[in-house]
């Protein structure tokens, strides 16, 4: 058996899969999401262990425990996690949608420059970004900053606990902005402009690759065997795309997670010029495009348990019926916004209400809105001569029929169905089966045991009509803009 574990932002999600690919089990265990003030978003890494924990005993407590082969993972990308001599965690980990870097991502954007930064890193800073994070508790942190003696990732402090290897992988390294995704190691230019050292820096590996096995004591725990291996993982995104066959060049998926993004495999390393998506490493050995929304099913979950008060999601999209005709807008930056406007100040804005406007067109339009926003990342890789033509799609936000509809005609994309779309966990599962050899790499198990069912088509009349509200969507930022 190989275990799955996908450290989201809302919970950690964990999944069973067999050799063959069989999924024989998926546990989900929730923590708190602390957001300390306007714009800031903390986790407690313990959090994250002690349910993953959990989660492992309650997701193998049907089967022979002893034949769990290798873990691995697929972790909430960019969070600033640090740890002191006695590794002990110093501060609560700052989360990729945490806006509170202004000021650091300003200076290194302007004062380093993106030129610079983009000829180190194949990237500019974002607020969510890490290095800038570092750069920030440097200047606003200075006894926490001198304590630093380890720097990871979310699922890299898993990975820690769990073997007592201090590593990384490439996909998820690609976030720090301290890596050089084209050469797939550390960029010792960025290293010296945050004012740390390699040695604080884990060591990178592939994300297939092996970087330890179990501890003892916690084999002992979970009734697991000690030689289970640790595979390094991967960013969520990339091992999204794992775990949904998006692998190989040009394949495409959108993942309708706590944030919405779009990926683009590809074979061959390239840079957006204008770095409104995201350049990064692949967890299978090759590298991707990305843009992605700081906010997605989060705006749904916001409006649909904040607002409205009820957690049946169903029943709210139940009474929408005429798609293309709603006059109410939603942009959906609840928390800022990352691809492309690069604006941590950005904001939720409902527009167009009228006397007759319902709830329904208010959760329409809160639906549509993150539709539009993946459309504006997708406008980018259009614009760079990228030809898409379908898309996977997984994440909480994807069992929504009626969503996956806006998607397929708001984008004009065919959208195709999985039979599984477990995204993250899935992906983390067949790298942990690649890591232990059971297949040869990363690319064949992500399309042997990836299998469509269906393809939301995209209808033109439809299509029509969603292109002229998305003309209209598109001047809403701009005119907006100087008010945030
Ligand atoms: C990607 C990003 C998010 C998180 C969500 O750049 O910040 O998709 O990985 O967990």
């Amino acid at each position: 058996y190989y275990i799955g574990i996908d450290l989201g932002t809302s919970a950690v999600k964990l999944l069973l899969m067999e050799e063959s690919g069989k999924i024989c089990n998926i546990v989900s265990k929730e923590y708190p999401l602390y957001f300390p003030h306007p714009g800031w978003s903390e986790q407690n890494p313990s959090d994250w262990f002690e349910k993953s924990m959990e989660g492992m005993k309650e997701l193998t407590a049907g089967i022979d425990r002893s034949q769990v082969a290798g873990i691995g993972f697929g972790g909430q990308m960019h969070g600033l996690v640090t740890l002191d001599k006695e590794d002990q965690v110093i501060r609560p980990a700052i989360l990729w949608n945490d806006g509170r870097t202004g000021e650091e991502t300003d200076y290194l954007n302007q004062v380093v420059g993106k030129d610079k930064l983009s000829a180190y890193t194949a990237n500019i800073a974002f607020a969510g970004f890490t290095a800038p994070k570092i750069l920030w508790m440097k200047k606003n942190e200075p006894d926490n900053f001198a304590k630093i003696v380890k720097i990871m990732l979310p699922k890299d402090y898993l990975a820690y606990r769990l073997s007592g290897s201090f590593c990384t992988d490439v996909s998820d390294a690609s976030g720090m902005l301290l890596l050089d995704v084209k050469n797939r190691c550390w960029s010792e230019e960025m290293i010296r402009i945050c004012g740390i050292t390699r040695e604080q820096l884990p060591k990178l590996y592939e994300s297939w690759e092996v970087v330890g096995t179990l501890k003892p004591e916690l084999a002992a725990e979970l009734g697991f065997s000690p030689e289970v291996k640790i595979v390094a993982g991967a960013g969520d995104n990339a091992a999204a795309a794992v775990g949904t066959g998006t692998v190989g060049d040009g394949q495409c998926n959108i993942s309708l997670g706590t944030s919405g993004t779009i990926f683009i495999s590809s074979k061959e390393f390239g840079v957006d010029q204008n770095n409104a998506l995201h350049s990064f490493c692949h967890a299978d050995g090759s590298y991707h495009l990305m843009g992605c929304m700081l906010s997605a099913a989060s705006c749904n979950k916001w409006w649909s348990e904040e607002i409205l008060g009820t957690k049946d999601y169903g029943a709210e999209q139940a009474p929408i019926k005429e798609l293309g005709e709603n006059h109410v807008y939603f942009l959906p930056y609840l928390m800022g916004e990352r691809s492309p406007h690069n604006n941590p100040d950005a904001r939720g804005v409902f527009f167009g209400m009228t006397m007759d406007t319902t709830r329904a067109d208010m959760t329409q339009a809160v639906l549509e809105g993150v539709a539009f926003g993946l459309r504006d990342s997708l406008e980018v890789a259009r614009s760079l001569g990228i030809q898409i033509e379908r898309t996977k799609i997984c994440g909480g936000g994807a069992k929504s029929p009626l969503w996956k509809k806006m998607i397929a005609n708001i984008m004009n994309l065919k959208v195709d169905v999985l039979e599984v779309e477990e995204g993250p966990s899935l992906g983390g599962a067949m790298l942990a089966a690649v890591g232990c050899g059971a297949y040869p790499d990363v690319e064949t198990i992500g399309k042997k045991l990836t299998k469509i069912v269906d393809t939301v088509e995209p209808e033109p009349a439809l299509v029509e009509k969603y292109e002229a509200r998305y003309q209209k969507f598109r001047e809403l930022y701009p005119t907006m803009k100087p008010l945030f």
